[in-house]
């Protein structure tokens, strides 16, 4: 069976390119194979951040993604710092690892010109944590953003050399891009990508938003000229609403087009504000259900973290065999 991992940031509250390119893709995920998914809490000390917010933000980041139907029953949904096995194989998978290739990655490029006064060792050497965190269970898929790319292929390249130099003992993973999560644009300005950081808070729609304040991001949406609901270079606006009504119905953006040929954008505008309204309203719902029992969020938590653990253990104890450390098994 395809064992798929990913790891979700626990920063900021989710938006609409986070959930239609990445949760969704988790949450069908149980059904395609074994899904493994990861709150990365150690990523997120690799930047400034603050402590009091950490525990919070994993707790809300993972209510979401039980809120979006991640199941604890059909899935190992755990928090990073919890399974100590990624940071020892973090150390492990140093001694494969091309100190020339951490140079070059444009995220630590973009972060830490982003860094007010600290650039930390940990945000560099942050793509090492990455390929631990799914080499640590031999995962076949990585499902992730276009921005993860090189990333995926540091990753790879970080196991086909260990198993070069100590012999096959980790799995060379595959990523897997969301096609639309990399096309959802902010509202107000869509040629740029709905961001948490970056975005305009108009053009920006949260999952927890209520349905009123989706619609009316929606209804305030940027169009462009004309009057047809075509996709085209020349209509990011238009686009952008196809390919968010699209990936909502989970339909061809060809089948929205034809919908509403002819219509004009008043109509259309209003039809993907009800409908992504009404396609996160029950997140929304259950979301606000488990925020009343942050205890069952950190036990499902800590049960996550157990199987997790189970699956991670053994593969340290062959990475550790294999290269020499520690006593002969
Ligand atoms: N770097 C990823 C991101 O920012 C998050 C992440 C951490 C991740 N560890 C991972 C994704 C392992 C996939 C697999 O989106």
């Amino acid at each position: 069976m395809t064992r798929i991992f990913s790891g979700i940031q626990p920063t900021g509250r989710k938006h609409l390119g986070n959930y239609l390119g990445a949760i969704v893709h988790y949450v069908a995920g149980q059904d395609r194979g074994e899904g493994i998914y990861c709150v990365v809490d150690l990523h997120a000390t690799t930047v400034h951040y603050e402590p009091a917010g950490l525990r919070e933000s994993v707790n809300d980041t993972t209510a979401t993604l039980l809120a979006a139907g991640l199941d604890p029953e059909r899935c190992v949904l755990f928090r990073q710092s919890d399974v100590q096995e990624h940071t020892e194989l973090t150390w492990l998978i140093s001694s494969a690892t091309s100190y020339g290739d951490l140079t070059r990655m444009h995220q630590f490029k973009d972060k830490s010109g982003k860094q007010r006064d600290l650039v930390t060792a940990g945000l560099f050497y942050y793509p090492v944590l990455m390929a631990a965190d799914v080499l640590a269970y031999r995962a076949n898929e990585v499902p992730v953003g276009d921005d993860q790319r090189q990333h995926v292929e540091l990753m790879r390249d970080i196991a086909e050399r260990f198993n070069a130099r100590f012999g096959e003992v980790l799995v060379v993973p595959e990523g897997r891009y969301a096609a639309v999560g990399a096309r959802i644009m902010d509202l107000q300005v869509p040629t740029d990508k709905m961001s948490t950081t970056g975005g305009t808070p108009q053009g920006t729609v949260h999952v927890l938003d209520p349905p009123e304040a989706i619609a009316k991001k929606f209804r305030s949406a940027v169009t462009d000229s004309g009057s047809q609901v075509v996709r085209g270079p020349d209509k990011p606006g238009i686009t952008n609403l196809i390919d968010i009504l699209a990936a909502v119905r989970g339909v061809a953006p060809e089948a929205v087009e034809a919908e509403f040929d002819g219509g004009g954008y008043g109509a259309f505008k209003q039809a993907v504000a009800d409908e992504v309204a009404e396609y996160l309203a029950p997140v929304r719902e259950r979301y606000a259900e488990l925020s009343k029992d942050p205890a069952e969020v950190e036990r499902l938590l800590r049960a996550g973290a157990e199987k997790a653990r189970a699956i991670a253990q053994p593969v340290l104890a062959d990475v550790r065999e294999a290269m020499g450390v520690g006593p002969r098994r």
